[in-house]
């Protein structure tokens, strides 16, 4: 087992070749992938890709840079999206202060708005956090409050979390996973690295974020799904775990927080 749990399969830079992309990620040994919504058009998408593709899930949601485009219409929406049966996540959403694309304001509404979406279709969230740590941690604290959640039930994932170890641990306090990507590769990530050395691995996912984010090995190049390997490998190393613990274990939290369980396992259980 292995889960990409974070990528962007309805990206422009896909689409020609998709099924190829697909294809390469289940040679790789990917046995799920989770495509996510960061706009409206973009969620619906990731909804008929899911539809169309057994081992797809998808997420909605609109990401911090898109907050401004927001309406009350798009919360009903969103809403109404999250009841498809492959829908498994609001997100991405999140603050970004780093690159500003939406006033704060819209960014700190957005946000709080596809919160209480989540809330009220019981789904778990998809944090993007972006020079924003204290900002989105206030936020996320309120919402696990709201929540109430039993201590050992996952309420989101921090995608490709940029913070130090003692951040991540503040985020798993709350009920979070903290997700791996590709740059945890790259020789100047020590944050990240010491992040992936020490985090449990049943609050652990890992991710491409793919066309984004090349792990290095195929740095400048598209990044997909069978990519994910390399993170999941990069991490068994400094772990000093073997491959296949990592992969079955991020991919156990994976479907733990997403509630894929069943369906995953029992393809994985399938004979191919
Ligand atoms: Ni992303």
């Amino acid at each position: 087992m292995l889960i990409d749990s974070h990528c962007h399969l309805q990206d422009r830079k896909f689409g020609e070749d998709m099924a190829d992309v697909i294809g390469r990620a289940t040679e790789s040994g990917v046995t799920a992938m989770v495509t996510i919504g960061y706009d409206m058009p973009s969620s619906r998408r990731a909804i008929e890709i899911a539809d169309a593709h057994e081992n797809v899930y998808a997420t909605v949601g609109v990401h911090p840079h898109d907050a401004k485009t927001l309406t009350t219409s798009d919360g009903e929406e969103l809403a109404r999206l999250a009841e498809s049966p492959k829908v498994v996540a609001i997100g991405e959403i999140g603050l970004d202060f780093f690159r500003n694309l939406s006033p704060r304001e819209d960014q700190y509404l957005a946000f709080r708005e596809q919160l209480a979406v989540a809330r009220a279709v019981n789904l778990p969230v998809v944090i993007h956090s972006r020079d924003a740590d204290e900002e989105v941690y206030e936020v996320l604290a309120e919402h696990a409050e709201e929540l109430g959640a039993p201590e050992d039930r996952l309420i989101g994932v921090m995608h490709c979390y940029p913070g130090d170890l003692p951040q991540s641990l503040r985020y798993i306090r709350l009920g979070f996973a903290i997700s791996i990507a590709g740059p945890v590769t790259y020789a100047k990530s020590n944050v990240t690295r010491a992040v992936a050395g020490a985090v449990p691995l049943t609050s652990m996912t890992v991710e491409t974020d793919a066309p984004y984010l090349p792990p290095q090995r195929v740095r400048g190049q598209r990044n997909e799904p069978a990519n994910v390997r390399d993170v999941a490998e990069f991490v068994a190393q400094l772990r000093g775990t073997p491959y296949e613990t990592v992969a079955e274990e991020t991919a156990k939290t994976t479907s733990r927080l997403f509630g894929l369980t069943t369906s995953v396992a029992e393809r994985a259980g399938g004979a191919r």
